[in-house]
């Protein structure tokens, strides 16, 4: 049996983009991975050399850092099946199941527990994870769990009060949304298909990356690229006035609530 490592139970989306972006990294130790899919294990362990895990005991067992890495409504049965499993579960568990709150995970399993919430973006290195502890996280547990996630981007330590609203604000999937949204209204007013997308890729993350690299404010930015009664100022008005704000919140809004009912389920 080898060292304690990090163990990954559930093999799939997340799992695998965190086990790319750690690889990347340069991140060298040994991360073990458990699923009831052997072909998505051989896949990781072809991608990522990530050592598979024959069974839950054996996964538990190797576990410095457990992590949950299974959809939330089958978190409450995993957990139950670490709990049941016959050997004692690692002091440091960390979920990254969205909604699910710590009080829920404390009472199917009674060690101090981390939330997380990492992107897939993690697997081109450019992560962003927020993580929220339990009060019983030691110092040096807090340090071992953040330093993990740091190899995959910046890590965010924010109160659990604030973390289905991140969950609904922070996916990545609103950089693809907003793309495709903007591609397309472009498209249906002139342009044609590849043009619009290389507009709009421009607009979204040359811009974004511009203000990240800058440091400028973000209203000195605007200000550089709003002309007053230019073109940007009039689609940005128009945008606005259709309600552009409102829109946004509503998709967060239906996002917290639907991070809620997970916790319920
Ligand atoms: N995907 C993302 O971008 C993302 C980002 C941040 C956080 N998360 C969170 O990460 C979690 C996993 O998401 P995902 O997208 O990676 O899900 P996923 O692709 O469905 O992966 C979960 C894997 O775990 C397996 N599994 C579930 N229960 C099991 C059990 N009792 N024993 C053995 N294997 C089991 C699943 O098999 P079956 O398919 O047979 O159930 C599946 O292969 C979710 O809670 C999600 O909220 C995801």
């Amino acid at each position: 049996m080898g060292m304690k490592a990090a163990v990954f139970l559930g093999g799939g989306n997340i799992t695998g983009a965190l086990a790319a972006g750690l690889r990347l990294a340069g991140y060298d130790e040994e991360i073990v991975v458990y699923d009831r899919h052997p072909e998505k294990l051989r896949a990781l362990r072809r991608k990522s050399r990530v050592e598979i895990a024959r069974d839950l005991k054996s996964a538990v067992e190797r576990a410095g850092m457990l992590v949950i890495a299974v959809r939330p409504a089958s978190v409450m049965g995993m957990v139950g099946e670490v709990a049941a499993c016959g050997v004692a579960a690692p002091k440091l568990c960390v979920s990254l199941a969205a909604g699910i709150p710590l009080q829920n995970l404390r009472a199917w399993l009674a060690v101090p527990w981390v939330r997380a919430m990492p992107s897939p973006v993690a697997r081109v290195g450019r992560g962003l994870t927020a993580l929220s502890f339990d009060r019983g996280v030691t110092k040096s547990e807090r340090n071992h769990v953040r330093s993990f996630f740091e190899h995959i981007g910046a890590v965010l330590e924010i109160s659990e009060k604030q973390f289905d609203t991140f969950t609904a604000a922070y996916s990545s999937s609103h950089g693809y949304h907003a793309l495709a949204t903007l591609a397309k209204a472009a498209q249906e007013v002139g342009l044609d298909r590849a043009t619009a997308l290389a507009a709009a890729a421009h607009a979204l993350s040359d811009g974004i990356l511009y203000w990240r690299q800058s440091g400028r404010r973000l209203e000195d930015l605007l200000r550089e690229a709003v002309t007053p009664g230019g073109i940007a100022a009039a689609t940005m008005s128009a945008m606005d006035a259709a309600g552009y704000l409102r829109v946004v919140k509503a998709g967060i809004r239906a996002g917290v609530k639907q991070a809620r009912l997970n916790a319920r389920r």
